[in-house]
């Protein structure tokens, strides 16, 4: 089949290369004509396990092709995903301008019927608007080509994207007659073969599917984060809290996790979007709300810990491992990791940080400053510095020389944002360390 995706980030570039390895032929389209002009020529913008050989080799086979042109992209698809990015506007609601703005531009090169497929994670109400803007440029033209709009929201998680996506949980089609989605459910086929994942639904409910999921994860994190701050002050271990209440088959393991907050591009822009969504319909979101305010406390927990331990900041240097806001990622979007630095840096210390794919998307961020140096492996950040604060949990930060890193450091201290480690352990490394809602030792 002929597939269009407009967006080749995180989920436009996946679904993309995904697509095109199921046999499909895909173009993907994109305003940023440098991300465009990499692609063509064998490079990868972003950090995905496995994407880059699949991205080569479906691009090498003809399946997979870029362009900045929109119109040789309407042209192309039966199927127009529409996979751009949908940030938070200044009042925490999603700003559709970009989602409107594609619709826009499919409705301007029609010639034929499309099924417009709406793939970012947009409001209650967004595929009408998509329907109205393309219905408003199409009368415009003086047009009657018809087109069907579906909501088909995607739940893959940066890190593990590609299988996600090749072996999905479910595949949710938001359609307004059951007709439109026997189309999606054909593209789908290669992906639902074990048994069928798709659940097919109305569009407003596919829609608030996405949000539902993302804030109930978020929910569990908070959850986790408010209980660590209790078990800290009541004097109990949240490690073992996790574990007793985990086994739990109603609860489960899954997302219970304490630790310096959530981040990334997805649950803290749709928990925000949600409850805006929910005070526009007249429905307080207690709860929504409440996550959200417990995230952004929990994202200064490492920085409290630090300041109440060393007094004055002024002039000393941390030692951070992980910049990323989740392993097997270089996203750092509203990442954990900045709020940790931007805080030292306000408070006069200095940052050597050392993440495994990060650093490039740090700089671009920072540029260069005296008081950030971006390291080249873990044991170099180290150098110099009075402490290691961790806040990723990259696997290759599991099971350390932690006397290399009593050795290295100038005071033998680790705070631990992940709680990756045994406090006994480090005791006897002669270690203080202090992680989330675990007694302090050392
Ligand atoms: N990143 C994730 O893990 C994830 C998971 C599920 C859902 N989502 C949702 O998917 C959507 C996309 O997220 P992302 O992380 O891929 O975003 P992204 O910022 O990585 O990529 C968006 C891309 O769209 C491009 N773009 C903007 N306007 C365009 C236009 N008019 N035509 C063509 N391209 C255009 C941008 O240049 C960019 O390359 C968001 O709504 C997000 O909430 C993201």
């Amino acid at each position: 089949m002929n597939v269009t995706i407009f967006g080749s980030g995180y989920v436009g570039l996946v679904t993309g290369a995904c697509l095109a390895e199921v046999g499909n032929n895909v173009m993907c389209v994109d305003v940023d004509p440098a991300k465009i002009d990499l692609l063509n020529s064998g490079g990868i913008p972003i950090y995905e396990p496995g994407l880059d050989e699949m991205v080569q080799r479906n691009r090498e086979a003809g399946r997979l092709t870029f362009t900045i042109d929109a119109k040789e992209g309407v042209d192309h698809g039966l199927f127009q995903f529409i996979a751009v990015g949908t940030p938070p506007d200044e009042d925490g609601s999603a700003d559709l301008q970009y989602v409107l703005a594609v619709a826009r531009s499919i409705a301007e090169h029609m010639t034929e019927y499309k099924v417009v497929i709406d793939k970012s994670t947009v409001p209650v109400g967004t595929a009408d608007k998509v329907r109205e803007a393309a219905r408003e440029v199409l009368d415009k033209r003086g047009v009657t080509t018809e087109f069907d709009v579906v909501s088909n929201p995607e739940f893959l998680k940066e890190g593990a994207a590609i299988d996600d996506f090749m072996r999905p949980d479910r595949i949710v089609i938001g359609t307004d007659n059951p007709r439109t989605t026997e189309l999606p459910r054909a593209l789908y086929t290669p992906f639902n073969r074990n048994h069928d994942r798709l659940v097919a639904m109305d569009i407003h409910s596919a829609e608030l599917t996405k949000y539902a999921a993302n804030a109930m994860l978020a929910t569990k994190i908070s959850f986790m984060n408010e209980l660590s701050r209790i078990a800290e002050a009541v004097g109990a271990d949240i490690e073992h809290v996790r574990i007793g209440i985990g086994s739990d088959p109603r609860i489960g393991y899954h997302f219970i996790y304490p630790g310096c907050g959530y981040g990334g591009s997805c649950f803290p822009k749709d928990v925000k979007a949600l409850a805006q969504t929910s005070k526009q319909y007249n429905v307080d979101p207690v709860l929504l709300d409440a996550v959200e305010e417990v995230n952004a406390e929990q994202k200064e927990v490492l920085f409290h810990k630090i300041k109440k331990h060393f007094g004055d900041l002024n002039g000393l240097t941390l030692a951070i491992w992980g910049l990323a806001f989740k392993p097997n990622t270089d996203d750092m979007r509203e990442a954990s990791s900045r709020v940790l630095m931007e805080k030292l840096w306000d408070a006069g210390a200095k940052v050597r940080a050392y993440d495994p794919v990060a650093a490039e998307e740090a700089e671009r961020i920072y540029g260069n400053r005296d008081d950030l140096c971006l390291c080249e492996d873990s044991d170099d950040a180290l150098t110099d510095a009075d402490a290691l604060v961790i806040v990723t949990e990259w696997q290759q930060f599991r099971s350390p020389d932690f006397a290399a890193i009593k050795d290295k450091l100038k005071q033998p201290v680790i705070f631990d944002g992940r709680n990756m480690y045994e406090p006994e352990q480090l005791e006897e490394h002669g270690l203080t360390y202090y992680a989330i809602g675990r007694p302090t030792v050392g």
